[in-house]
């Protein structure tokens, strides 16, 4: 040990700079409602929501886990690298990542963790939890996706599946990503979004998905933790990018988008033109110019 260190009495070294006239100990973290995480839980929020902005933009290819192959989706190998460049997170299932997605582009995950039902029984809404916590740790999950289905039959067992994953991601430092399903029973209003991200962020989620609607500065501002937009059925490319600028500017802090991007016909430029509005204040028109000049 250098001398100075065991020099425990006397004055503190006057070339020392504490820099007294910076508060110290002051952090303002850039994640909504998340000022009380701890470091790592932090660190893998900043890891999805980019510290600039605030925002993040997430590409959703976990459909093939209900759906099988979606339009858009046959060949995770070659689409995703495609468009790993331009967007934050990766929201996918284990098995598309492993087998899809090489890990060198050292993207934050979203990890798909809830499993039970497709298409073919025709009642999607009977899922359980699909990936132990073990397995979210060992693919290096930035935070685990769990779908709710509030207003059905399985509302308790989604909600179970929910804060059991909030409870294992809590022991372990890993954000909970609480998605609010519609389906044929579920109405997109208002009120039922503004009722279920709240209900999630309140069972301890972290971090919210939902759709648009109309009243979203309403439903923004009632959901103490981030909400993420989902992008839903694949809309001409200039009205999805008007639903995103309105999503972002009345409070959503990104967008989740899937089809509306995999499967517009230059995926890479629809990409980057979310993108414009999600970091970098672009209006719809901006964004949509911005589409059109760069597409191919
Ligand atoms: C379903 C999901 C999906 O990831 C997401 O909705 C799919 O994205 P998109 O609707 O934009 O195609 O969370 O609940």
């Amino acid at each position: 040990m250098a001398e100075a260190d065991v020099k425990v009495r006397g004055e503190i070294d006057p070339e020392k700079d504490f820099q007294l006239s910076i508060p110290a100990g002051r952090t303002n973290f850039h994640v909504k409602g998340m000022d009380n995480a701890d470091w790592g839980m932090k660190d893998r929020l900043s890891r999805i929501f980019q510290p600039k902005s605030g925002r993040t933009l997430m590409l959703a290819f976990d459909h093939g886990y209900i759906t099988g192959a979606s339009t858009g989706l046959e060949r995770l190998d070659i689409l995703i690298p495609s468009l790993a460049e331009d967007i934050d997170v990766f929201m996918a299932t284990r098995g598309a990542l492993r087998t899809c997605v090489p890990p060198m582009f050292n993207k934050a995950v979203a990890l798909r963790c809830t499993a039970g039902s497709t298409v073919l029984s025709g009642d999607v809404t009977d899922e359980t939890i699909g990936v132990d916590i073990e397995d979210a740790i060992r693919m290096n999950a930035s935070c685990m996706a769990v779908q709710t289905f509030m207003g059905t039959a399985d509302e308790k067992t989604s909600l179970t599946n929910l804060v059991r994953t909030v409870d294992a991601g809590n022991r372990y430092g890993i954000p909970t990503l609480g998605v609010v399903a519609v389906g044929k029973q579920m109405a997109r209003s208002p009120h039922f979004f503004s009722l279920t991200t709240r209900v999630i962020a309140e069972l301890g989620a972290q971090i919210v998905k939902c759709y648009y609607c109309e009243d979203f500065e309403k439903v923004a501002a009632g959901c103490p933790v981030p909400i993420v937009v989902a992008g839903g059925k694949k809309l001409p490319e200039d009205q999805a990018l008007t639903m995103a600028y309105r999503a972002i500017s009345e409070g959503a802090c990104g967008m989740d988008m899937g089809r509306n991007i995999f499967q517009a016909p230059d995926p890479k430029a629809m990409a980057r033109a979310v993108a414009k509005i999600v970091h970098e204040e672009y209006t719809d028109k901006e964004a949509y110019e911005y589409y059109l000049d760069t597409k191919k």
